[in-house]
């Protein structure tokens, strides 16, 4: 799929070219992964509408969604988005899976997934995904009885679950060097709370959504100051903006 490239020179480019260029958590003494975030906002700055982010992409938006999971170790989601979203497997297309273990990466990501409350939602089809690898931060226990997806529980004391020693773990014990945060906002918001966040994807789709209760990409609490951030390149197709940035 082609994209304008308008940064950081003009011209056309592949969407798979750029990511199979894109490089991801090569270093290998970081005490976390190297973690980006993908997100779709509105013109006017939500990140749902009715609920659901779908309504605000399109094709190009879903072609990066797929491409960003395809050159990651783990994907990152909170419990809201996997409800809201109804997650699937992570890469239905077979040949997306093979050019990842030509790449030396595992078929597919791990599922990483964070819940304060233990409320998991493992009626999610992600769950029932049998090539499925899923490890789920939890302070309880978890009922995965009918799962076919390989779970894996970390349980933490609820003052440990931080998304530092979620990262800490994700890196040390599972090995991860790329992980890709798909939101939602509660869980980018802490990850920009515990200066967790190394880059933005956002694509800014050519819609209005108007009022109602939606969010914006990022909630929670308020930085002490605005956290300014570095734009490394800008596409366009048919007038939706991606925007790359890096956090300074
Ligand atoms: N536009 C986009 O790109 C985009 C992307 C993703 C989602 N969305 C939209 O966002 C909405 C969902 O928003 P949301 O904020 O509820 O989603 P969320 O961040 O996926 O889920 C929030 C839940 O995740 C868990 N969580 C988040 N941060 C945590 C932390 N630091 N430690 C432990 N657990 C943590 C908590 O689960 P427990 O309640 O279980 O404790 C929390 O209630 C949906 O409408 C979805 O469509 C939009």
């Amino acid at each position: 799929m082609q994209f304008r490239q308008l940064l950081p020179s003009p011209d056309t480019v592949e969407l798979a070219q750029l990511l199979a260029e894109l490089e991801l958590g090569q270093d290998g003494a970081a005490q976390r992964p190297l973690t980006v975030a993908n997100f779709v906002a509105s013109a006017d700055g939500r990140a749902a509408f009715q609920g659901r982010s779908g309504a605000l992409g399109d094709d190009g938006d879903q072609a990066l969604f797929k491409g960003l999971r395809t050159i990651v170790d783990a994907v990152m989601v909170g419990t809201g988005t996997l409800r809201a979203e109804r997650y699937g497997r992570m890469i239905s297309d077979p040949d997306a899976r093979r050019r990842r273990t030509e790449r030396g990466l595992a078929p597919e990501p791990i599922a990483c997934i964070v819940t304060r409350s233990g409320a998991v939602p493992t009626d999610t089809p992600l769950f029932q995904q049998r090539e499925a690898r899923i490890v789920v931060f939890s302070p309880s226990e978890l009922d995965d009885r009918e799962a076919s997806a390989a779970v894996e529980l970390v349980r933490l004391d609820p003052g440990e679950l931080t998304l530092t020693t979620v990262l800490r773990h994700l890196r040390s014990q599972l090995g991860i060097g790329s992980l890709l945060c798909e939101g939602g906002p509660t869980l980018l918001g802490a990850l920009i709370l515990e200066r967790l966040l190394d880059e933005l994807f956002l694509t800014i789709a050519p819609k209005l959504v108007g009022g109602g209760t939606s969010p914006t990409i990022s909630s929670g609490p308020e930085l002490p100051e605005p956290q300014p951030l570095a734009l490394r390149s800008l596409l366009e197709r048919h007038g939706s903006l991606f925007l790359r940035y890096s956090l300074r």
